[in-house]
């Protein structure tokens, strides 16, 4: 099914109704593939996530690829493949959700919070002023689906024999000077290198929940299957029992975060309308970009001339010294107008546990903050129209031109 069609369907997005954050694009084609894994008899990983991961790699350029149940799960495997444990630190911007840091404390390892940039990455800079002796790897966040800094990331991890794995939850499609993220050829780096992606509802493909881990170096790429599913070594029957697939053995203690097949039978399909979803994003985020232009008291997002953004989110940011009203106070107002929004992302370091557990406290990180204050995601997906980016254009211009001057 087209996905101009797609659009049209199921849901009336007249302002009569709400227009939701975000939405899924699920045509008949994944729901076929879903239907076919579900008559097939095998449901849990198989076949499916086999063609799933075989078609991803392909897609990103890459030379491993292993699905997973979520993007969380992945970083997990990946910093636990890598050895990373008590003791080592793992470099994070704050501009994040929480999990990115989550899976670093549930390796009893320290992370160590970063700022950003301008464009909401984070900055070589911040990485290098926090790098010390217990410093282990990089866990730099392609924020929105604009890519980080990679040049310089890689030429840190190089010089400080530091691991890098990338967040690229936001950032399946999205390019560096031309390459993919998580592609072979992004960069000649030394360090032990891993990428991976999230699937979740929000997007820009899907699988419902789930991820993928991507990487170069075929050691690390056995080490975290073997941990997605329980440590069980596959190899061991192969070695051991002619026949019997029954046999295996247990040589780590891993994890259960497999991918099934019902979910990768989404995947399958979602992949291979993903460019014409990108496309679709990018040609909403450029008439976003032109309407809000002209509109004094709001900042469009930065956009590296060297990078393929891939808009999994259209961030906006409120001169909040020229305006009566704060951010939450404008989100209020959007959504009287029937409008969903949402906000990426409270800095991690101002999370109580990240306080009471880390030390952090407010001022620590003075541009994510600065940047918190102020931004506010609004609805970009393939199933809006032309019409709906139109609506919440001229909402955001009603609600600022009714809210101009400083609060009292
Ligand atoms: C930057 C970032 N990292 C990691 C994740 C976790 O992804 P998942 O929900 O697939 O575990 C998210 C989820 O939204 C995210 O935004």
């Amino acid at each position: 099914m087209d996905i101009m069609d797609d659009r049209s369907v199921r849901i009336d997005l007249s302002r009569a109704d709400f227009l939701p954050f975000s939405l899924p694009t699920i045509g008949d084609e994944e729901i076929a593939e879903v239907v076919d894994t579900l008559r097939s008899g095998w449901v849990t990983s198989g076949p499916k996530v086999e063609r799933f991961e075989e078609a991803f790699a392909e897609y990103v350029g890459c030379s491993h690829a292993i699905a997973v149940n979520s993007c969380t799960a992945g970083l997990h495997i990946a910093l636990s493949a890598l050895g990373i444990g008590a003791g080592d630190e793992v470099i994070i911007p704050t501009l994040t959700f929480c999990s990115t840091a989550n899976v670093v404390v549930h390796l009893n390892a320290r992370p160590v919070l970063v700022d950003v940039g301008e464009d909401f990455n984070v900055t070589p800079e911040a990485i290098e002023a926090a790098i010390t002796s217990r410093t282990k790897a990089i866990l730099p966040v392609h924020y929105g689906g604009q890519a980080c800094d990679l040049e310089a990331i890689y030429e840190l991890a190089d010089r400080h024999e530091m691991a890098v794995v990338e967040d690229a939850a936001h950032a399946v499609g999205s390019k560096y000077r031309g390459m993919k993220v998580g592609g072979s050829v992004l960069h000649p780096s030394r360090a032990r290198r891993v990428a991976v992606f999230s699937f979740y509802a929000t997007k820009n493909m899907t699988t419902g929940e789930g991820g993928m881990i991507v990487t170069e170096d075929g050691e690390l790429a056995e080490r975290m299957r073997l941990l997605s599913l329980h440590g069980m070594s596959r190899d061991s029957w192969k070695r051991y029992t002619a026949q019997g697939s029954w046999y295996y053995e247990v040589v780590a203690a891993g994890y259960k975060d497999n991918m099934t097949d019902i979910q990768a039978a989404i995947g399958i399909q979602q992949l291979k309308k993903l460019d014409r979803f990108i496309a679709l994003r990018q040609e909403y985020a450029r008439l976003y970009d032109q309407a809000f232009a002209g509109v004094e008291a709001v900042q469009i997002p930065i956009r590296h001339p060297d990078r393929d953004h891939i808009y999994h989110l259209y961030v906006l940011r409120l001169c909040l010294e020229q305006l009566s009203i704060d951010r939450a106070q404008f989100v209020a107002a959007l959504r009287e107008r029937k409008i969903g929004t949402s906000v990426h992302f409270i800095p991690v370091h101002l999370h109580p546990y990240y306080r009471e557990q880390f030390g952090y406290r407010a001022g620590d990180l003075p541009s994510a903050e600065a940047i918190y204050q102020r931004i506010v995601s609004l609805p970009l997906y393939p199933r809006m129209s032309v019409a709906d980016v139109d609506y919440v254009f001229k909402a955001v211009e009603h609600v600022i031109g009714m809210n101009k001057g400083k609060r009292s």
